[in-house]
């Protein structure tokens, strides 16, 4: 069956000093075994976070890499570069990518096949703004986010992919999705799924909700038929926050 998973998406936050405090604390955890945790620092502190963690059963997860493998594209990581340092994890697409560095479904598609050649597992985000859902345009904006960015993927791929279906409205604003929208949405995701490949996949990947998960409502949240965890922004930031919810399944 999937895999619960909770990662912790720190965006840019905490520098080297402040990552190896979260380390010491979160080297001091008990992990649950059925849950897959996963941290996504920023590029700086990945290959410390990476060799501070190889006993521990964390993933490293990247916040973002460029679609090419090499050349001249100043200031930019590549998927090369994120394997050396221990990391086969990224994040695509979050909305903050997609808002504030014009990442659309064509370029988000590139870096998909990217990060598959190489060999990664990817975390896939989409999501719909406030004003679509309020014009009920919600359904058609994850559709064509899906189908722009990730639907054109082998079968044999989707053993490498998450989804993390992550409301712009509910994202750091301190307003979440009831877990009703967020079962509403998750089992939306899986029937195109199911359209657009089978039914076995749809059943086995796993789709994530994310926009301020806390420790208060994530049992709620991930107690869905259809919600396999979370993607986590600010409660993700404190060892003692994370950890309830990775304990809140
Ligand atoms: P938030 O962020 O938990 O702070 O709302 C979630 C995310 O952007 O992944």
């Amino acid at each position: 069956m999937r895999k619960n998973i909770v990662a912790g998406n720190w965006k840019m936050n905490n520098d080297l000093a402040e990552t190896e405090m979260f380390l010491v604390d979160l080297k001091k955890q008990v992990f649950p075994e059925d849950v897959a945790v996963m941290v996504a620092p920023p590029f700086t502190s990945l290959h410390h976070t990476f060799n501070s963690l190889r006993e521990h059963p964390v993933t490293i997860a990247a916040q973002n890499m460029h679609q090419s493998n090499e050349g001249a594209f100043t200031g930019e990581v590549s998927a090369k570069m994120l394997k050396s340092v221990g990391v086969s994890t990224v994040i695509l697409g979050h909305s903050e990518r997609r808002a504030f560095f014009n990442e659309d479904g064509s370029l988000l598609a590139e870096k998909v096949n990217t990060a598959l050649e190489n060999k990664m597992t990817l975390i896939f985000c989409i999501g719909e703004e406030l004003a679509d859902r309020k014009a009920e345009n919600h359904f058609s904006l994850i559709n064509r986010q899906l189908s722009e960015g990730l639907f054109h993927i082998s079968e044999a791929a989707w053993e490498n992919v998450i989804i993390a279906y992550e409301p712009v409205w509910a994202i750091g604003t301190g307003e979440t999705a009831s877990p009703e929208q967020a079962q509403e949405m998750h089992q939306y995701i899986r029937k195109l799924i199911n359209e657009n490949y089978n039914e076995t996949i749809a059943k086995k990947v796993s789709i994530l909700y994310g926009g301020s998960v806390k420790p208060d409502n994530a049992a709620e949240i991930f107690g869905q038929a259809d919600v396999d965890g979370g993607l986590i922004g600010g409660a993700s930031l404190k060892v003692a926050s994370f950890m309830k919810i990775v304990n809140a399944f």
